[in-house]
Parts: C-alpha cells; structure tokens; sequence
C-alpha cells in the first residue's frame, strides 16, 4: 500500500542512472515527492522533466555524498522546501576493478566513500532530522548487492565486495540503535544481482555492449531497474509492524553465484 507515502518525501541517492533513476521514477509516479539526488545536476533535470504529470514529482537536488557539506546542505534544503524527508534510499554506489592486492589506495578510497561513508552520513543525518521532527515513522532502504553475501571468484571487485559485506553490518547495526531508540522508523536492505545499468560500463570504461557481454558470464539474462523498483516498492508497502530486513533479487539465470 503506497498510499501510505503519498505526498511524503523520499530521498534517493544515485538517482541520474540505473536503479536509483528507475527507484525515484516511479516512487513519484506512486505519488511521492523524490528528492532526487546525484553529482550530474543535468540528468536529474532530464529525469524531473520525464515525470512531469505524475501525481508526485522529482525535484534535482545535485549532491556528491562523497562531500558531506553537500548531504548537510541538501537535509537543509529539503527541511527548508519541504518539511523534511520520510524515506532515504541509498542507492549511489559504484564498482572499481582494483584487487585487494594491487588495486590503487585511490579507488578503494572512492568505493568505501561512496558505497559506505556516503550511506552512513545520510543515514545519520536523516534519522537525526526525523527525530528533531518528533516524526517516529520513516524508511531507510539500503541497495546492497549479491556480493555483499559472497565474494565472487575471479572477480577483480573484491574492495567493492568488502563495501557490501560493510553495508550488510551497517544495516543490522542501524536496525539495532532503531531498537535501542524504541523507534518506528523502519531499515531493509535490498542485494540485487546483475541488473542492466551504467556499473560495468563505468567500471571497466567500455562501450554498452561490451559492459553486456561481461554481465552474460554470470547471468545471461540480468535483471532491469525496473526489477528493483518493484522490490523497493514492495517494501515501502508493508504494515508499520513489517520490518522486511533483507531481499535478494537475483536474475532466474544466474550461474555463478
Ligand atoms: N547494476 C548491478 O548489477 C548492481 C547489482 C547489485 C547492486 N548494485 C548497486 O546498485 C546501486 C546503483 O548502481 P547502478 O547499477 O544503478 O549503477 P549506475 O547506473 O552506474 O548508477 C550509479 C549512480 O550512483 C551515482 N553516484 C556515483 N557516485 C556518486 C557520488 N559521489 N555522489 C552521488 N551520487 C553518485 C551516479 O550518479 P552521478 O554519476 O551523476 O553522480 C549514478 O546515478 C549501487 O549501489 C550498486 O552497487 C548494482
């Protein structure tokens, strides 16, 4: 039941690309107002124009979580403009070729930054602004990975497999002090599987196709953003009691994992 969230505000990080585009997409065609937040303010903008008509809307918010005055000034904004925010997704991330052997000190930096630090500090500061609120209902949904569970054999992503497995103990840790506060806002962590997005294109600096052929090693058919849009729907929609902690979304043809 969306209708819980209709006319509240979401945040979603990563929002100019793949899931986090798909996620915000359609939490406001569901009715919700998404802050939708990334470093490239033009594809926010293009995304904000698409959703045009919906019963909620996008509003761009440029934001690298890798600088946390940027994620303070945003919590302001969104206070200032909408009240505060209700749900946070946290979903920018990326993937670097960079082995635990050999890989650069810079790009295992930029994943634990982004992948966990970013995470955390919106985290911090949206809970901290909930309670300032007195608001004692809220979601924190956190996109992890199917290698936050396993660590892939022959992958060169192991620090981004290390981030992951850091996400899964961010998610019970945060769960836990939720507990301790006696609060009703509510964490779940979502791992999908391979799902058809810029990752591996940016990752391995390749072209579409090649970013393809890589994904159909492991699952010849991955999923879309879509998939994961569904998922977080789904979870948005339980019962204030519902705490859905952990998904995995896996491709039907996953062979290696
Ligand atoms: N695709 C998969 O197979 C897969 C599987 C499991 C989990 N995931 C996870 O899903 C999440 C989204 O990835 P995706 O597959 O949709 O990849 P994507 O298409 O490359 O999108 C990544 C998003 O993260 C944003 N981002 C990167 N660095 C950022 C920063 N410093 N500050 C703010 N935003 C930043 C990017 O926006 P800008 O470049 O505009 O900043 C972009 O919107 C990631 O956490 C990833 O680990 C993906």
């Amino acid at each position: 039941m969306m209708e819980q969230w209709k006319r509240k505000v979401a945040i979603v990080t990563g929002a100019s690309s793949g899931i986090g585009r798909e996620v915000a997409k359609q939490l406001a065609l569901n009715g919700m107002i998404v802050i939708g937040c990334a470093r490239n303010q033009g594809r926010l903008e293009e995304l904000s124009q698409e959703v045009t008509g919906a019963s909620g809307k996008v509003v761009a918010m440029k934001c690298d979580v890798r600088k946390e005055e940027d994620i303070l000034s945003m919590f302001d904004n969104i206070k200032t403009q909408f009240g505060g925010a209700d749900v946070c997704i946290n979903n920018a991330g990326l993937m670097r070729p960079s082995p635990l052997l050999s890989g650069s000190t810079e790009e295992w930096r930029e994943q634990l930054e982004i992948n966990v630090l970013g995470a955390c500090v919106m985290t911090r500061e949206f809970v901290t602004r909930l309670k300032e609120r007195h608001c004692d209902t809220g979601h924190i949904i956190m996109i992890n990975s199917i290698f936050g569970h396993m660590v892939p054999v022959g992958s060169t992503a192991h620090m981004y497999s290390v981030t992951k497995f850091a996400l899964k103990a961010i998610t019970e840790g945060i769960r836990q002090e939720l507990r301790v506060m006696d609060s009703g806002i509510k964490i779940t962590e979502i791992s999908p599987g391979h799902v058809y997005t810029e990752i591996a294109e940016r990752a391995f600096k390749c072209d579409k196709d090649t970013a393809k052929a890589i994904f159909d090693q492991i699952a010849p058919e991955a999923l879309y953003p879509e998939d994961i849009a569904s998922t977080v729907l789904h979870v948005l929609s339980s019962p204030p009691r519902v705490q859905v902690h952990e998904m995995k979304v896996i491709p039907v043809t996953a062979i290696r994992y």
